[in-house]
């Protein structure tokens, strides 16, 4: 999904006092997704479960991130990093996530993610840096910048 029009680009505050939590097989079909996980992407839980957990890929994301992480969770069976999410209604929103493997008598079953909100300078370091990661590698790139939020 590439997006081209200014509309995509409302985005969502991440709760500080409550973890976004979620499941996969070892494919990466989503198992188990908390309330507050189906409230910050905008979908039910019903509708997440069953689902590939690229349904909250944001295209402003490089692709070699998302190999990077599935190179780790094989390698070292953990992965963590800053993670812009495309919500159902197609705002976004920034976490800081960590996904880390479940095991059943000592057999790799599933993996688990937990994700937190990140700094709005996170936010302006981690976009810039996708932007020219995904214009080096030749994908689509927006550049997108942000203005600092009165407080
Ligand atoms: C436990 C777990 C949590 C994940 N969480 C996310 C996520 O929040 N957002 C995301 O885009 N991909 C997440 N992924 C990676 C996706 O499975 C997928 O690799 C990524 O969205 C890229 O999709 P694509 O290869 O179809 O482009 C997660 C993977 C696992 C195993």
């Amino acid at each position: 999904m590439q997006f081209n029009q200014s509309e995509f680009l409302c985005e969502v505050s991440v709760p500080k006092d409550e973890l976004i939590v979620s499941r996969t097989d070892l494919k990466g079909i989503i198992t188990f997704a908390n309330d507050t996980f189906a409230q910050i992407s905008g979908y039910e839980v019903d509708e997440l479960i069953g689902q590939p957990h690229n349904i909250v890929r944001h295209p402003d994301m490089p692709k070699s991130t998302y190999k990077e992480l599935w190179e780790s969770l094989e390698e070292k069976g953990k992965w963590s990093g800053f993670v812009k999410n495309l919500r159902k209604d197609f705002s976004f929103y920034w976490v800081f996530a960590e996904i880390s493997g479940v095991y059943k008598n000592a057999e790799l079953v599933e993996y688990k993610s937990i994700r937190v909100p990140i700094s709005f300078e996170d936010k302006v370091y981690y976009q810039k840096k996708y932007d020219e990661i995904r214009k080096q590698n030749g994908e689509y790139t927006r550049i997108i910048s942000y203005e600092k939020p009165s407080s």
